[in-house]
């Protein structure tokens, strides 16, 4: 930022200062043109004709997730470098800002509710065959975190800058290998599984038993305890928001399909069992118990 525009201080107090070597109205940093208002609320166009009064919630709300995803890649990004360097606190405390946004999005979906079904109808033919099911920067928060079904790519309709940005997704390491990596430069004889691999058998028992310790024990490994829960909690954000997300299209739509073409609450449904991290999720139940069940 130039000095002519910082020396106001805060760049939202405009022309408040009253001082002779402002540049002009209209030339000066305002709350407006730094974050690009006008431009921003020319974005929504609608659909429907004549306009259905829904539609604008319904374009508002899709495009403020989209925002916040652009967000929580920029901060998943830096949390996959600081994991890279070892700098577990810089990856647990960027994560703590993608949980508390993550919190949000579980809320906001709710917003919907306030339209009834038939008023949905009144434009819900306009948005054919569009669906969030297009969603790149969704699928980019799947992929980097984890969560690698690439059947998903079949549904989306990519232009080459699309297809570029998923694949590069899918040829980085997730977040998920990026911690096994760290646990094993940690010292812990995790087996590092595939994109996309449950892992089963020995390797499964391998890696539960090096993991079992940081559970049982967190304080002695505090960091990194923090860290793994931190990301089965984001884990866990990803899950409720499709659980909250089925629920509200269940009130809307009912067992109608969905505009992206699947069978809608039943595809829906069926994505609940997707999971970033299976082994974190299960490595609790295997810590043994103390025999304090029945104290008095
Ligand atoms: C009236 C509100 C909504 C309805 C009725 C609705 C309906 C649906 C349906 C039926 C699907 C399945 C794919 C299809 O056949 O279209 C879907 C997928 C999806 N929707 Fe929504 N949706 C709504 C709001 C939202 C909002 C606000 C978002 C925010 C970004 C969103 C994001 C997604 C995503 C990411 C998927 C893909 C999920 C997956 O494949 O795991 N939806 N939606």
């Amino acid at each position: 930022m130039s000095d002519e525009k910082t020396r106001s201080g805060c760049p939202f107090t405009g022309g408040t200062s009253g001082g002779d070597d402002l540049p002009p109205a209209g030339e000066r940093l305002t709350y407006n043109s730094y974050l690009k208002v006008p431009q921003l609320l020319e974005l929504q166009n609608f659909e429907s004709s004549p306009p259905a009064h829904d539609e604008l919630l319904f374009i508002i709300i899709h495009q403020a997730y989209e925002l916040w995803f652009k967000l929580i890649l920029f901060e998943l990004d830096q949390v996959a470098e600081e994991m890279d360097n070892g700098e577990v606190y810089e990856a647990w405390r960027l994560l703590q800002r993608v949980l508390q946004i993550e919190k949000l999005l579980v809320q906001q979906i709710h917003v919907l509710e306030t339209m009834t079904p038939s008023d949905f109808l009144k434009f819900r033919q306009a948005l054919n065959p569009a669906s969030g099911f297009q969603s790149i920067q969704f699928r980019e928060v799947e992929f980097l975190t984890g969560i690698r079904d690439t059947s998903v790519m079949r549904h989306i309709d990519q232009t080459d800058q699309d297809h570029r940005r998923l694949n590069a997704r899918l040829a980085e390491p997730s977040l998920r290998t990026r911690f096994y990596q760290l646990l094993q430069r940690e010292g812990f004889d995790v087996a590092i599984p595939e994109e996309g691999e449950v892992l089963e058998g020995e390797r499964r028992e391998q890696t539960m038993a090096a993991l079992e310790p940081l559970y049982r024990e967190p304080k002695e490994r505090f960091h990194l305890y923090t860290l793994a829960e931190s990301l089965v909690e984001h884990d866990q954000n990803i899950l409720l928001w499709r659980f909250h997300h089925v629920r509200v299209v269940e009130r809307l739509i009912g067992t109608k399909p969905g505009t992206g073409g699947s069978s809608g609450v039943e595809y829906l449904s069926s994505t609940l069992k997707k999971r970033a991290y299976p082994i974190l999720w299960e490595v609790r139940g295997q810590l043994y118990d103390d025999g304090m069940y029945g104290m008095k």
